[in-house]
């Protein structure tokens, strides 16, 4: 017999991809981890599995507890589904005006949705970091006033990290151990810094390269900036720490219009269902793969699943 006890089993241990038609002759091979195969479609399942699992294991976290986060998509996603799995009520705040179908998706799982208003927010702009800052603090008060509630807080909680150790030991293991550069956009930072861990064990002359911008928001807006990584409660410290590290080489810049066409001939020439950021990491790591020449090998990730983008009038270039 071959099953797993759990569909929680499933998470992690994603395929490794080598890309054939996008990438140029006479550059470095490319590789994708395919994370939107994760089973909630991306690759917040696995923080979402290991803060619930280290808070639990803290004691912080106990039956009858709810979950709640902040979150646009992924690790609103993500909770919900690992949370209604092992029994926890879970409430996803997330700012107005995500497309209908990240809502959907967290209430079929059994999550209960908040939209909240945005007071704080920057004109035009949907670009995560700043959006979440209004739903975070809604987090916060939520928080101090209900008790039995457990706020996952993706952004400061060092289990993130701590879960894309293990996705870089796997990118090791399904690679024998040739990873020549890493790229990974950047969000909460949690995939780029721990992959960037796990390969300067092992790999101390790895090249690291983050690409902003990172959490890939869709549409993504010009001059995306960061959430300032002041390590407070509500602006978390991921970002502060991975800075601090040196343990990335460099940030670039990717355009939107390079990460939707890339993410579109993802699907329409590899047939690899992502989203909007696995456009950026991808087109990003061509340019790597171009600087560093034939004979490397440059891994990159497909952080989530094109389902959760189809309503976007924007979708195609
Ligand atoms: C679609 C997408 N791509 C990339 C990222 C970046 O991942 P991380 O938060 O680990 O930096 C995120 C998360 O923020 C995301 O939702």
């Amino acid at each position: 017999m071959d099953y797993r006890e759990s569909v929680l089993e499933l998470i992690g241990n994603t395929p490794m991809v080598k890309l054939r038609k996008v990438v140029p002759r006479g550059v470095s091979d490319i590789f994708v981890k395919a994370e939107y195969l994760n089973p909630s479609g991306s690759l917040k399942d696995r923080i979402a599995l290991e803060m619930i699992r280290d808070a639990e294991a803290r004691g912080d976290l106990k039956p009858g507890y709810t979950i709640i986060e902040a979150s646009t998509g992924n690790t609103g996603t993500a909770l919900s589904f690992v949370g209604t799995q092992l029994g926890y009520k879970v409430e996803i705040y997330m700012p107005e005006g995500m497309t209908p179908e990240r809502i959907r998706i967290m209430e079929s799982y059994g999550a209960k949705v908040h939209q909240v208003k945005l007071e704080g927010s920057i004109e035009g702009s949907v670009a995560g970091a700043e959006v979440e800052i209004d739903t975070r603090v809604k987090c916060l008060e939520v928080e101090r006033s209900t008790p039995r509630t457990w706020w996952a807080r993706q952004f400061s909680n060092p289990s993130n990290t701590k879960a894309h150790i293990k996705t870089g030991r796997e990118i090791l293991e399904q690679l024998d151990g040739k990873v020549d550069a890493f790229v990974a956009s950047i969000g909460v930072g949690g995939t780029l810094y721990g992959v960037a861990k796990a390969l300067r064990e092992r790999l101390p002359d790895a090249l690291i390269v983050g690409a902003e911008p990172a959490s890939a928001q869709y549409p993504l807006s010009e001059g995306y900036t960061r959430v300032p990584g002041t390590g407070d409660d509500v602006c978390g410290g991921i970002i502060e720490e991975m800075l601090n590290s040196g343990m990335v080489d460099r940030v670039e810049k990717v355009g939107n219009r390079e990460a939707i066409a890339m993410s579109d001939r993802l699907v329409r020439e590899e047939g690899l269902f992502c989203g909007i950021s696995s456009g950026a990491n991808v087109h990003l790591a061509v340019e790597v793969a171009r600087q560093l020449g034939p004979g490397r090998n440059v891994v990159t990730v497909l952080p989530d699943h094109r389902d959760r983008y189809l309503s976007e009038k924007k979708y195609t270039t």
